[in-house]
């Protein structure tokens, strides 16, 4: 999978900022410092198109980038502000929490929701509501993602992924973006899922 461009289009701090939808859009969620734009970068190969860092709650709004690859199709990738941090204030996780209702409730391009958990940590409670609320919108997609698998040593990262397969109960990618595992994995559903 050859990525032609991948480019930053805009970014959404409130409902009314969404850009209007034009793609095929997969979204990237998961709790905060689970590696979402880490991912995405690693999808991309780019080093930082997404901002990263060491330091929970970094993204702090919906940011879209257009993404097409070498003879397909063109896609936006989302990348969701993290969930689950403790330090954020009650209204900044409220506020939080009502832009991503916005945005997943009327997004009719939003065709995937790759959902991300760190492969030593497992699906928690959020993880459970989001695929409970997906679950309502049976044309989106859900792809499960376990990411950090490096950190994981070699002989425990395939009978980890059984285990979290069986909890999520869907077949779960084990990503790096350190070693890039798991991308091409990743690039065939999303063109699948484009595709279908
Ligand atoms: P927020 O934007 O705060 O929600 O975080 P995020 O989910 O976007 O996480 P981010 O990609 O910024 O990564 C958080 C930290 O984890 C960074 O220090 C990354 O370098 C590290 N990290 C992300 N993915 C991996 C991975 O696959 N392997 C390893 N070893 N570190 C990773
Ligand atoms: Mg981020």
């Amino acid at each position: 999978f050859r990525v032609q461009s991948a480019e930053f289009s805009a970014g959404a701090a409130a409902g009314n900022q969404i850009p209007e939808a034009r793609h095929v859009e997969i979204a990237f969620a998961g709790r905060s410092n689970v590696g979402k734009s880490s991912l995405l970068n690693m999808m991309v190969q780019r080093k930082s198109l997404a901002r990263t860092s060491r330091t929970p709650g970094r993204t702090r709004q919906i940011n879209f980038f257009d993404v097409s690859l070498v003879g397909g199709p063109t896609f936006v990738f989302v990348d969701l502000p993290g969930y689950g941090y403790a330090k954020v204030s009650k209204t900044e996780a409220r506020d939080w929490k009502v832009l991503l209702e916005d945005y997943l409730q009327g997004r009719t391009t939003l065709r995937a929701v790759v959902i991300l958990v760190d492969a030593r940590r497992g699906l928690e409670q959020e993880e459970l509501d989001l695929i409970e609320f997906l679950q309502t919108r049976p044309e989106i997609q859900i792809v499960m993602c376990a990411t950090k698998l490096d950190k994981l040593p070699l002989a425990a990262q395939k009978p980890r992924l059984q285990e979290l397969s069986k909890d999520a109960a869907v077949k779960v990618i084990g990503t790096s973006a350190e070693s890039g595992g798991g991308r091409v994995e990743l690039w065939k559903r999303l063109v699948w899922i484009a595709s279908g």
